[in-house]
């Protein structure tokens, strides 16, 4: 707990120019392995509802998911351990109006045991940042392509490539840091428009899919380690093959149970 990660930690790392990490985490074995690798933040991303879930959006999941993902999370992260665990609101948790949004982010916090939360959209989910915060629940923003909004946007396509667009995007960020969020998530936005943000406001920006200039990267565990072969969007970098992995071993369990060379003596009893 003594050298645990805290939203202030992440806002003096962006003024010190170190480079956060973040990446997901819906469980206690991630959890444990992610903040021993010495990653700066576990994201208990409502991304659940697709690599876990399986649902085709994270439209579906909701608020007791979330919950029950954030406590696993948390337990797994330990007490000694240093990752900061920030849990999404889920879609239509925050949007109805600012006193659900704060009954649902203060559950993520006393049940879930989140140390913040994020929520998506820009100045128009401000006065509820505004609320939250000043209920001393800290708020983490997400702009750009908005996972929430999948259907409203038209689809998985990069945002902010008008100049209007753009524009409108440095607006949001510029709200979302005036009424309070300590942190933004930027999704599938030109670098040259991440960079744009990261320089207007001076809270850390922590990009996917959104260049090299934002003050930190997130990536969801299971596509960064290679678990879901078929998905192979441009920003995504494979830092393992476990997919490969997994599918060798169970085949290799399979052909020694079949060949009745598993369990050989060494693991009977
Ligand atoms: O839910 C999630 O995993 C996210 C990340 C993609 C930033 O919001």
């Amino acid at each position: 707990m003594a050298n645990r990660v805290t939203t202030a930690t992440l806002r003096a790392m962006k003024e010190q120019n170190q480079a956060i990490t973040m990446l997901t985490a819906y469980d206690a074995t991630f959890a444990r392995l992610i903040d021993q690798s010495g990653v700066d933040a576990l994201l208990v991303g409502d991304s659940l509802g697709m690599v876990i879930q399986g649902n085709d959006s994270t439209l579906p999941v909701t608020m007791d998911e979330m919950v029950y993902h954030c406590r696993a999370v948390v337990r797994g992260r330990g007490e000694g351990g240093r990752a900061h665990v920030v849990c999404d609101l889920p879609f239509m948790s925050y949007q109805a109006d600012s006193a659900e949004a704060l009954r649902n982010a203060a559950r993520l916090m006393k049940e879930g045991g989140a140390e913040s939360v994020k929520l998506e959209g820009g100045a128009v989910v401000a006065p509820t940042v505004r609320r939250l915060v000043d209920a001393g629940i800290p708020v983490m923003g997400h702009l750009g392509l908005t996972p929430q909004s999948v259907h409203q946007l038209g689809g998985w396509k990069v945002q902010g490539k008008t100049d209007a667009d753009a524009e409108r995007l440095v607006r949001d960020a510029k709200c979302l840091e005036e009424a309070g969020a300590y942190a933004l998530v930027l999704e599938t936005v030109p670098a040259a428009v991440a960079d744009r943000i990261t320089d207007s406001v001076r809270i850390p920006t922590i990009g996917i899919g959104a260049g090299v200039g934002t003050d930190g990267q997130v990536l969801v565990i299971y596509d960064l380690l290679g678990l879901n072969p078929g998905f192979t969007p441009k920003f995504l970098k494979r830092y393992a093959n476990v997919g490969e992995t997994v599918m060798a071993a169970c085949a290799n369990f399979k052909s020694e149970v079949q060949e009745r060379a598993f369990p050989s003596s060494e693991y009977s009893y």
